[in-house]
């Protein structure tokens, strides 16, 4: 039994992510899920039944309607800077799906905020709980190759494009690989339909001491594919995200052998991803308790969402020189 009072803690938008903060939050001895904002009234209903706390239609409703220390924000992308400036000037801790914000400024003035309140801001980059994740940083010491390809056949999220709705994990995972300024970036992309934002998108990142990263997101793809490849001289790292809750993990090292002349050795491993939404929801609390430092900071995340953001304003000049189709 837990001697610590549960924290007084509410979800804000009911939809595919905030139903899983709510889940998880349920099920934490140290939570007490309090509240959910979901503005979508059928939404609202089957969240009152399934987790049998109050609703609201807004926030300001739920902040009208008793003290809460901590809230998760998993609301469409294009929302995260307005409901996250309210919570913070109301006093409450942040725990935000990722991306924070949908451009730098408003980031910043959320980090700035959040650090004149003396307030916990959490950007929900949930790769950075991801074990296999945690193992690459410990072993790579300096990639000169990666490719990251996430491709989904999931168009669901259009209030944002590809490179915010999928890209940026693995921005977030390079940019903790690879600690040296962006030097040089290329950018391709393209629209499916008349959406307003890039359905695909890849990039190809050169950093300061040689690394090149090689981006590939989709979310019109036929077929759904999570792999990371990590070169570095001695060794290669290939990781497969898409075998949930496992992720595959595969070192290939070359070996000259004498007799045998040269070959490569390959270890395989598969890692049991221990929930990392749960991890990342446990460490959010724990630093709202003051308990631990936290696995990432604003400035990470800035600096994520500055390349992010960096790719997009380059994708959109790029489509505007093209000439338009018949
Ligand atoms: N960490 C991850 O792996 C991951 C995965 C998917 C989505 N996300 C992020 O989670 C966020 C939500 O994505 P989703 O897939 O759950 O979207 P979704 O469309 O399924 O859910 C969003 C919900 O928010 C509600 N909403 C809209 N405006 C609101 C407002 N002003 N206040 C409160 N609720 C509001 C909508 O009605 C909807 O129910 C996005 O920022 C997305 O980038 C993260």
């Amino acid at each position: 039994m837990s001697d610590v009072v549960p924290m007084r803690v509410a979800v804000v938008g009911a939809g595919v992510m905030g139903r899983y903060h709510a889940n998880v939050y349920a099920a934490l001895p140290d939570a007490k899920l309090v509240g959910i904002v979901e503005p979508d009234p059928t939404r609202r209903a089957d969240a009152a039944e399934r987790y049998g706390c109050a609703t609201y239609a807004d926030l300001d409703a739920l902040l009208a309607a008793g003290p809460i220390e901590a809230v998760s924000v998993a609301s469409p992308t294009s929302t995260h800077f307005d409901l996250v400036r309210r919570l913070l000037h109301a006093g409450v801790h942040v725990l935000v799906e990722k991306p924070v914000a949908t451009s730098v400024v408003h980031a910043r003035e959320l980090a700035a905020l959040s650090r004149a309140r003396g307030l916990v801001l959490q950007v929900g980059h949930i790769t950075r709980f991801f074990r296999a994740v945690e193992q690459l940083r410990e072993q790579v010491r300096t990639p000169y190759l990666i490719e990251a390809r996430r491709l989904a056949p999931n168009g669901r999220i259009q209030d944002v494009g590809v490179v915010l709705d999928l890209m940026i994990h693995d921005i977030d995972i390079v940019l903790g690989l690879v600690d040296a300024p962006v030097i040089d970036v290329a950018v391709a992309g393209h629209t499916v339909g008349d959406g307003e934002h890039e359905d695909v998108c890849a990039a190809q990142v050169r950093f300061e001491g040689g690394c090149v990263a090689r981006f590939l997101a989709s979310r019109v793809a036929p077929d759904a594919e999570r792999t990371l490849v990590v070169a570095e001289a001695h060794q290669t790292f290939r990781l497969d995200f898409g075998r949930a809750p496992h992720t595959e993990m595969a070192v290939y090292r070359p070996q000259r052998d004498v007799a045998e002349g040269s070959h490569v050795h390959v270890d395989r491993y598969v890692v049991y991803e221990d929930n990392p939404l749960r991890k990342e929801m446990t460490h959010f609390l724990a630093r709202v308790r003051g308990r631990t430092t936290p696995i990432g900071t604003l400035e990470d995340d800035l600096r994520s969402l500055t390349l992010a953001t960096d790719l997009l304003t380059r994708l959109r000049a790029h489509r505007s020189a093209l000439p338009s189709l018949p």
